[in-house]
């Protein structure tokens, strides 16, 4: 039977690392697949997490199941990370948590949940999106629609997202970024947030926050504003979280579903419904990165440290934005990139086109996606200069 299987191209953002490796050029420059990445190009283990490893391998006493919501103790940690430890919807215990193999994994039961108990609901995902989002609604049978979000002159478009957002009609799903929007690295302002609230309020939408990149933006609290405001004076919503950014937990697939319900007795309901998705999934998330959160999170000397790390890793993507648009100043291309300042995130949408994007590959070996995406957080000081050249020789 398999002779009749066709071959499809894998994953485009994963199919770069790949690629990376295989590129012997020296000068080779990887801005592909968000993964932080230190001053010597290193993805290395948080030191907080290599802590919190060393205290679970004298601690664990069984590799038992732990349920298909995972450990409580990390739920807990995780809901007053999302929500804020004073968080009115916690406090009204319409809050449910759920474990996840990841921030994807915590989308795919969202998405599992949206198609098998709100059938007539189509989503909406921001254009452009990260693209597995689409791979992921898509697996799921649900039908997918767009709202603008980048201007063709690569500029937030807020007037034209509000404007679909009017249209979109009651009982649908909208996808938003929490912060550090990927691909673009383009946010909405506070004033934004809250004209997103009042549409999807009034339209009586259903949000479903994509939060993957907490601390990365502006700070573990602020980059929280816009979940926290929908969370807090809606119903309903739902809330994907990450810690594979933030821990740097990648390869432990570490996040959470959070379902925002009515009230006490409704967020039951939707929790008994998400047990069953998990565990026609996967039954039980994995374990490992869970219990390094949990440990980290709950205490106070760890917590600091992890802190201090998320501080630094941001502070070191800020500035490389900032020296970036420095290096392509002698160039005479610092004012036309002078939004890289601006964006948030390890991303930024650059504006360059896929056949630049190829140049940079082919002549240059920097590495970036098609859309023109790049990870700042694969710059380092001493590539500054050769990335800025590549970049002015392929815009010419
Ligand atoms: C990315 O967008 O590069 C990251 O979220 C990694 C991934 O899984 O695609």
């Amino acid at each position: 039977m398999f002779e009749r299987i066709e071959r499809v191209p894998g994953d485009a953002i994963l199919g770069l690392i790949e690629a990376f490796k295989q590129d012997p050029n020296p000068e080779k420059v990887d801005l592909g697949v968000g993964v932080y990445r230190d001053a010597h190009g290193e993805t290395p283990v948080l030191a907080s997490v290599k802590k919190a490893e060393a205290r679970l391998l004298e601690s664990e006493r069984t590799k038992s199941y732990i349920g298909s919501h995972g450990d409580p103790e990390y739920g807990r940690a995780i809901l007053s990370l999302v929500l804020g430890a004073d968080s009115p919807v916690l406090a009204d215990d319409r809050a449910s948590v759920t474990q996840s193999p990841g921030g994807t994994g915590a989308l795919r039961l969202a998405a599992d949940f949206i198609r098998s108990q709100l059938p007539n609901s189509s989503i909406w995902l921001s254009n452009p999106t990260w693209p597995n989002h689409t791979g992921i609604f898509e697996a799921a049978g649900i039908s997918m629609e767009r709202y603008p979000y980048v201007s063709d002159d690569n500029r937030l478009d807020f007037e034209a997202m509000r404007d679909c957002l009017e249209r979109i009609p009651e009982g649908d799903v909208v996808l938003l970024h929490a912060c550090c929007h990927n691909p673009s690295g383009f946010d909405l302002n506070h004033e934004q947030w809250q004209e997103v609230l009042n549409i999807v309020k009034r339209r009586r939408l259903l949000p479903l926050i994509d939060f993957a990149y907490q601390g990365f933006g502006d700070g573990l609290e602020a980059d929280a504003h816009g979940a926290r405001l929908l969370a807090d004076n809606l119903d309903e919503a739902i809330i994907t979280s990450s810690c594979s950014k933030n821990f740097g937990l990648y390869r432990e697939r570490t996040g959470a579903l959070i379902m925002i319900a009515r009230d006490s007795e409704q967020m039951q309901n939707v929790r008994s419904q998400i047990a069953i998705t998990a565990r026609e999934n996967y039954s039980n998330p994995p374990a490992h990165g869970a219990a390094v959160v949990r440990e980290i999170l709950s205490d106070a000397t760890l917590r600091a440290e992890w802190e201090e790390e998320v501080t630094g890793m941001r502070d070191r993507i800020n500035s490389l934005r900032h020296d970036f648009v420095e290096a392509l100043a002698p160039h005479g291309l610092s004012d036309r990139f002078a939004f890289i300042r601006e964006q948030r995130g390890m991303f930024s949408y650059t504006g360059l086109s896929p056949q630049q994007v190829d140049r940079l590959r082919d002549e240059f070996a920097i590495y970036m996606v098609r859309s023109g995406r790049a990870n700042v957080a694969g710059l380092s000081a001493d590539r500054l200069d050769y990335v800025a050249r590549a970049i002015a020789s392929v815009v010419d």
